[in-house]
């Protein structure tokens, strides 16, 4: 029988655990069968399991990860031991899980999303395509946790740029252009170093740092 061998962070400390592999087990069902089966304890976040509400990201092998996707089989036939941890860059409530109030509440803030011109308005295809990517955003929070400059003072951060990315295509933005030069000035974005970490982890394939090059580009931001 094969084993999916898990190492979680609680606290200061790590905990081992071990749970017998079944066919399409990923990350997620493991920790879950910790849960049922050997420690009603331990703490973690999910809703609904299929890749789309991005509430189990947590740290896996180092990198920022959605647990409900995450297949354990590769770690398994390697014989490597899975080492979670709560997402880098977040205040730890318990064990697993972080407190993302602050950032769900900086996007309240910032207004990031568009407010509606009046009456209809026609989005072309091609336009909509390259809309489509920004607006895939789940709020996973994995480019949050994987931005080493996500803890310079004020920046907001390669989730709020993609946004703002969104907002400033989209012809149904009435202000666009005194908002986005609003939020790229309030969020710091001269902070970014373009370092691609975001684009490498992000599991919706948004590209954060591609959003972030174009949107410096067409409006005309000194790099
Ligand atoms: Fe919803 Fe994993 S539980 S994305």
């Amino acid at each position: 029988m094969l084993f999916v061998k898990l190492r979680v962070k609680r606290g200061a400390d790590y905990q081992s655990y071990e749970v017998p592999y079944e066919e399409g087990m990923t990350v997620l069902s493991a920790l879950q069968r910790v849960k049922e089966e050997i420690d009603p304890s331990l703490t973690f976040r999910h809703f609904c399991r299929a890749g789309i509400c991005g509430t189990c990201t947590i740290m896996i092998n180092g990198f920022p990860k959605l647990a409900c996707k995450e297949q354990v089989l590769p770690y398994v036939l390697f014989g490597q031991e899975l080492v979670l941890e709560p997402l880098a860059n977040f205040k730890v409530i318990r064990d697993l899980a972080v407190d993302n109030d602050g950032v769900l509440k900086k996007v309240k803030d910032m207004h990031l999303w568009i407010k509606e011109k009046r009456g209809q308005i026609r989005i072309e295809p091609e336009l909509s395509k390259r809309i489509e990517s920004s607006a895939d955003c789940i709020l996973c929070f994995a480019c949050q946790s994987y931005c080493p400059q996500v803890l310079e003072e004020g920046y907001a951060g390669p989730l709020f740029f993609a946004k703002l990315y969104r907002l400033y295509l989209d012809p149904r933005e009435e202000e666009k252009e005194k908002r986005s030069r609003q939020t790229i000035l309030e969020g710091r974005l001269y902070h970014c170093l373009s370092c691609n970490k975001c684009n490498n982890v992000c599991p919706k394939e948004v590209e954060p740092a591609n959003l972030i090059r174009s949107l410096m580009k067409l409006m005309d931001v000194p790099v």
